[in-house]
C-alpha cells in the first residue's frame, strides 16, 4: 500500500538539501523499490512571511495524515527579532507536540573513511555506531510546578521539576530495545539513580520492561560516567536510552564525537510508528544558496524514515550503502573535506548518491 510521506523544507539550506532527499526518494520509487506519495507544505520562517505563522494549521494536518514528515530545517536571523511565540522554531516545537513524538533516535554514525573528521584519535572513533534514544516529551522540560517567583525576601526562587510515570518510561524502553533488536542486543540505560529518586524509578521500569526482551543485554550508568565513557571509549555502547535532558545533552556530545555535523540524520516517533525526520543540523544560514551545504545527513534522514515510519528496511540499506560508497570514491562537500579528495556540492553529491 502507498505510504504518504509529508515534506516540509523550511528555511535556509533546507530547501537545497531537501531537493537532494527528493531525487534519492524518486529514484527508489521510479525503480519501484518503494510505493509513496509525496506532497509538500509550509514552515518556518517560510510559513511565517507566507500566512504569519511557523506552523499552519493546514501544515499539522498534513502532518497528521501522513505516515512520516521530512523536515530540512528552519530559523534564521531574518525571523529572530520576531516574538518566541512567532519564531520559526516554534514550528518545530509546534509539530512534536502536535504529533506527540515521544521517541528521539539520535544515531551517532563515523564513517571510516571521514575518521580524522573527529578531534578524537582515529582509533577511539573509527567506525563508530551508536544509537541514543532520548524521550523527547517528558522530563524536567516539562514537569509542573516550574517558574521562577519572588519570595517575601525579595530573593527570586527557580523551580524545575523531573516527571516521569511508569508508562512513560516504560515506553521509551521499548522503543530502545526494539532497536536495538536489530542491532547489537545492547541497551545501556543512563540515569542518576544513586541522587534522583524519579530515574531510580526508571532504573526499575527499565529492567521490569528488559524481562519481555531475553536477549537483550541490558546494563545501567549513572549520567557523568556516561558522558565520560562516551569521550573515552564510544565503541563500548551500542543503543543508550535515556530521559529528556540527560540525552539533550548526550546526543549532542555523541555527534561531535563525529565530528561531521553535516552527515548525521535523526529521526522522532509517536506511539503509532508515525515519525518526523531531519538532520539534526539547523539552517545554516552563512552558507545558505551558495549550494555548497552537506545533503547526506537529510538523505541519511530519509533512510532512517524507511527503516522506522515506511516499513522498507532493504531500500533504506541502500541508501546507507550508497552513502557509503560516494565516500569511497573520495567525494566531500565542503565541511568535511580532506587533503587528496574531492571537492564537490549539494547537488552533485546527491546525483552521486542516486548513481550509487
Ligand atoms: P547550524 O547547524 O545551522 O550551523 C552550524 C554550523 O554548521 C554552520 O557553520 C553551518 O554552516 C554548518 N552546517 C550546518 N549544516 C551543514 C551542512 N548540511 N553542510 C555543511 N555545513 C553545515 O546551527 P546554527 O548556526 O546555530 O543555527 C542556524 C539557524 O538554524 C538558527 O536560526 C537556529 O535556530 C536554527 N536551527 C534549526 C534547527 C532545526 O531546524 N532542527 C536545529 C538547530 C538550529
Ligand atoms: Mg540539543
Amino acid at each position: 500500500m502507498s505510504k504518504k510521506i509529508l515534506v516540509v523544507a523550511g528555511d535556509g539550506i533546507g530547501p537545497e538539501i531537501v531537493a537532494e532527499a527528493m531525487k534519492v526518494l524518486q529514484a527508489l520509487q521510479a525503480d519501484g523499490s518503494i510505493d509513496v506519495s509525496i506532497e509538500d507544505a509550509l514552515i518556518g520562517g517560510a510559513a511565517y512571511d507566507a500566512v504569519g505563522d511557523p506552523l499552519p494549521a493546514e501544515t499539522l494536518e498534513a502532518a497528521k495524515a501522513s505516515d512520516a514528515v521530512l523536515l530540512g530545517a528552519v530559523g534564521g536571523p531574518k525571523w529572530e527579532p520576531l516574538h518566541i511565540s512567532k519564531r520559526p522554531e516554534k514550528g518545530l516545537l509546534g509539530m512534536r507536540a502536535g504529533l506527540g513524538l515521544f521517541a528521539n533516535l539520535r544515531p551517532a554514525i563515523l564513517y571510516p573513511q571521514l575518521a580524522d573528521a573527529s578531534t578524537l584519535k582515529a582509533d577511539v572513533v573509527s567506525g563508530l555506531d551508536i544509537m541514543i534514544v532520548r524521550e523527547l516529551t517528558g522530563g524536567i522540560y516539562f514537569g509542573q510546578p516550574r517558574g521562577v517567583e519572588t519570595l517575601p525576601s525579595g530573593e527570586r526562587k527557580g523551580v524545575n521539576t523531573l516527571v516521569y510515570t511508569e508508562s512513560e518510561v516504560e515506553r521509551i524502553c521499548r522503543v530502545a530495545f526494539d532497536i536495538a533488536m536489530k542491532r547489537g542486543k545492547k541497551v545501556c540505560s543512563v540515569d542518576k539513580a544513586n541522587v534522583l529518586e524519579c530515574t531510580e524509578m526508571w532504573r526499575e521500569v527499565a529492567v521490569k520492561t528488559a524481562a519481555d526482551y531475553p536477549e537483550i543485554d541490558l546494563s545501567h550508568m549513572y549520567v557523568d560516567n556516561a558522558a565520560m565513557q562516551l569521550v573515552r571509549a564510544p565503541k563500548q555502547f551500542d543503543v543508550m536510552v535515556t530521559t529528556n535532558m540527560f540525552g539533550d545533552i548526550l546526543s549532542d556530545c555523541a555527534a561531535m564525537l563525529t565530528g561531521s555535523i553535516g552527515m548525521l540524520p535523526s529521526a522522532s516517533l509517536n506511539a503509532d510508528g508515525q515519525g518526523m525526520y531531519e538532520p539534526i543540523h539547523g539552517s545554516a544560514p552563512d552558507i545558505a544558496g551558495k549550494g555548497v551545504a552537506n545533503p547526506l545527513a537529510t538523505i541519511l534522514s530519509v533512510a532512517m524514515m524507511l527503516r522506522y515510519s515506511l516499513d522498507a528496511p532493504a531500500a533504506a540499506d541502500r541508501i546507507e550503502k550508497a552513502v557509503s560508497q560516494v565516500l569511497d570514491q573520495g567525494l566531500r562537500t565542503a565541511d568535511i573535506m580532506s587533503e587528496g579528495m574531492r571537492q564537490v556540492g549539494t547537488a552533485e553529491m546527491g546525483d552521486a548518491v542516486v548513481a550509487a
